[in-house]
């Protein structure tokens, strides 16, 4: 027999219930700062991140339901009451939801590579997601990304290092040692069990 799909607000919610801008602090029920998890998957980052920081408010955007509503209940399990996920297009999102320079960070982990030529059109990164984070970043704002696929962070670094409103910044170090904690998401520890090379890129929002 099916089972009854849970109902996971306000740790999950699809991107169509929202209309306008998102008000910060009517999502989170304070005014710290927020950092976006773009693509977070089944939500190691999120779930991590929000623990070690409850000083600030995690927001992941999946487009997969499946995972993104499975990271909602891991935060949903600790009825953490700085994390929730959206399920949808982040650039949607950002295009629509999301109020220039009111977010602090967007961390963009390991996003899908589209291998074959034919679907690198589908790929996150480009120049117009380079511009949608420079939109919605506060100046002095943080953009994290990190891939394993080498040629896939060449066009990352090559639109984000040539960005007018980036600067270059120094990644923090990539965690290391055979703890299975050790891993900043799921798709990094997958990159590291198959020795694969980590690439890792920090970029700083100038001032407006
Ligand atoms: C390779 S997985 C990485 C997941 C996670 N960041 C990690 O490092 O384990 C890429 C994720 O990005 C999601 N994704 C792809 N395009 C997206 C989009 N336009 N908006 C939101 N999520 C997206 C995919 O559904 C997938 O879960």
């Amino acid at each position: 027999m099916p089972q009854p799909v849970v109902d996971l607000h306000p740790y999950f919610a699809p991107l169509a219930e929202f209309e306008g801008l998102v008000d910060w602090p009517t999502m989170f029920g304070n005014d710290h700062p927020v950092e976006l998890d773009i693509g977070c998957g089944r939500g190691k980052f999120l779930l991590d991140s929000s623990l070690e920081h409850p000083e600030t408010n995690w927001l992941g955007i999946e487009l997969d339901f499946v995972e993104g509503r499975r990271a909602a209940k891991r935060l949903a399990k600790r009825e953490l009451p700085n994390a929730r996920v959206i399920g949808g297009d982040a650039k949607q999102f950002l295009i629509n939801q999301v109020r220039p320079h009111s977010v602090d960070a967007a961390h963009v982990y390991f996003p899908d590579p589209w291998w074959k030529r034919k679907h690198t059109k589908r790929r996150l990164f480009t120049d117009e997601f380079a511009d949608l984070l420079s939109r919605v970043v506060k100046p002095g704002g943080f953009v994290h990304s990190w891939t394993d696929v080498g040629d896939y962070f060449k066009v990352i670094a090559g639109l984000m290092n040539h960005h007018e409103d980036f600067v270059i910044d120094v990644p923090p170090p990539e965690p290391v040692g055979g703890d299975e904690m050790n891993f900043l998401t799921n798709f990094h520890r997958r990159g590291r069990k198959l020795g694969c090379e980590i690439h890792r890129g920090l970029w700083k929002r100038k001032p407006l």
